[in-house]
């Protein structure tokens, strides 16, 4: 484990607000090809927090997400206020889904985001309380590879 800090940053995420959503994770991109970061690692970061930052807009009133990248690691958490998830297990499955039909008219609520935010981190973590929130912890490996 290294403390050294390439780069952080915190980004607000808003429950609800369809219109910003996305920046979050458009920035992170952003940010990652700057530093230099393979394209590839870029791909699979930038799914994830975008899967992530949409599961706040849609399930929760509010959430922070966490960036920061150090030599060896990419560490995103996405931390939210709000209903919470009863079953992690269910959530988890690919094609569960809550969404009402307004999100899934705007084609959210195939419930293959938590499932394709596992699939592309290299540490997945996921906790939850019901009525309070959820917090998503993720690690991607840099691998050596220059940043
Ligand atoms: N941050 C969260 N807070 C509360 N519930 C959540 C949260 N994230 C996910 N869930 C619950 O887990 C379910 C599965 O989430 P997942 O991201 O896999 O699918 P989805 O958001 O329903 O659809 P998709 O991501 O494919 O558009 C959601 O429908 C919702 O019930
Ligand atoms: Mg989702």
């Amino acid at each position: 484990m290294t403390s050294d800090v390439v780069f952080q940053q915190n980004f607000a995420i808003h429950g609800g607000d369809f219109v910003n959503a996305g920046e979050s994770s458009c920035k992170i991109r952003i940010i990652l090809k700057e530093i230099g970061v393979d394209a590839e690692i870029i791909r699979r970061v930038a799914i994830a927090a975008y899967e992530a930052e949409m599961n706040v807009v849609m399930y929760a009133e509010l959430g922070k997400m966490h960036f920061m990248v150090t030599p060896k690691k990419i560490h995103l958490t996405i931390e939210d206020k709000g209903q919470g998830i009863e079953n992690i297990e269910l959530a988890m499955q690919p094609g569960y889904s809550t969404a009402t039909e307004e999100m899934r008219e705007m084609g959210f609520g195939a419930g293959m985001g938590l499932p394709n935010i596992r699939k592309n981190a290299d540490v997945f973590n996921i906790s939850s309380i019901v009525g309070k929130g959820t917090t998503l912890k993720l690690t991607f490996e840099l691998n050596g590879k220059q940043n």
